[in-house]
């Protein structure tokens, strides 16, 4: 979802000169740095948390802040904007469906290699690596293939990822999936929708900030070495010095020849264009020279 402008009336008055203050307590509460969030998004939402505390101004907020962890979360939740939906943008499912699954799955079978690791970073609640688990089980399923899938979806926030784990989903959010994988990923529950266990079970979740300068790759994946990564809206939200940070996590974490997906309105930064080739036609596909 694109973000709309900000107005000079969605911001306190005093807030746009010391919302850093806001987010430097914050840090001391969770650990988590949203100090590089783009300043206009990191203002809106916090005054919008502001609001929604029932607080009747900042100093008020602040000392709110300082003396209580549940609103330290809240906050830290009203930042991170969790919006996704399964196959979001239709035409890079079906790129990776027709062209970048099948040579993937190509190579591990020429190369006798084991294990197929894809990582979400990012993936909110969990929209993202279930579409993708739902077309490799589509394109491996009744093949005689002895390949491991391992599929990570990983954020920062865990409330999001709570909601991934329970493979339920409201029917919007099902909006751009194709009426087959409908059919056969999922069933009605009590107006909702529920993915099919099979598919939920393929992929691992786990919490995962991606500017944790102590840790290189989700502990959970191990060693990283993924043939494919998504990060998609999630550099947009950030000054250009942290989508670098998270760039340079993300480029290392991939295998010589593997694949890099980005949201549509993201780039990558000048440092990494040597080392990513765009694929021709494929919106934001980059291969791994
Ligand atoms: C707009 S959602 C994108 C979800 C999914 N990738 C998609 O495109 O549909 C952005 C996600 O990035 C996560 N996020 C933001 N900063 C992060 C960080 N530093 N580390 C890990 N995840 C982060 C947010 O919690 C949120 O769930």
């Amino acid at each position: 979802m694109r973000e709309t402008p900000l107005k000079k009336h969605d911001i306190l008055p005093e807030l746009a000169l010391n919302y850093i203050e806001v987010l430097d307590k914050l840090r001391v509460h969770t650990g988590h740095d949203f100090t590089g969030l783009q300043p206009d998004i990191a203002q809106r939402q916090i005054n919008s948390r502001i609001r929604t505390a029932g607080c009747k101004d900042l100093q008020t907020y602040l000392n709110k802040l300082e003396s209580s962890e549940t609103e330290a979360v809240l906050l830290a939740q009203t930042l991170t904007i969790n919006v996704s939906s399964f196959f979001r943008n239709p035409l890079v499912f079906e790129y990776l469906r027709q062209r970048v699954l099948p040579e993937l799955l190509l190579k591990k079978t020429k190369r006798g290699e084991q294990t197929l690791r894809i990582w979400s970073a990012g993936c909110a609640t969990g929209e993202e690596p279930y579409s993708i688990a739902i077309i490799v089980r589509d394109l491996v399923n009744g093949e005689d293939n002895p390949l491991q899938i391992n599929i990570f979806g990983t954020d920062i926030n865990k409330e999001s990822l709570k909601i991934a784990r329970t493979g339920l989903y409201k029917t919007n959010s099902l909006d751009n999936v194709p009426l087959r994988y409908v059919r056969s990923c999922f069933t009605r529950q009590n107006g909702a929708f529920k993915l099919d266990p099979v598919i939920r079970d393929m992929v691992v979740f786990s919490e995962y900030d991606l500017l944790d300068e102590k840790s290189r790759v989700p502990q959970i994946s191990v060693f990283g070495d993924f043939d494919l990564v998504f990060c998609c809206n999630v550099v947009m939200y950030y000054q250009s010095a942290d989508q670098v940070k998270i760039f340079s996590k993300i480029a290392r974490s991939i295998v010589t020849t593997g694949f890099l997906v980005l949201g549509e309105a993201e780039e990558l930064p000048l440092p990494y264009r040597r080392s990513f080739i765009p694929l021709p036609g494929a919106g934001h596909f980059f291969q791994k020279r």
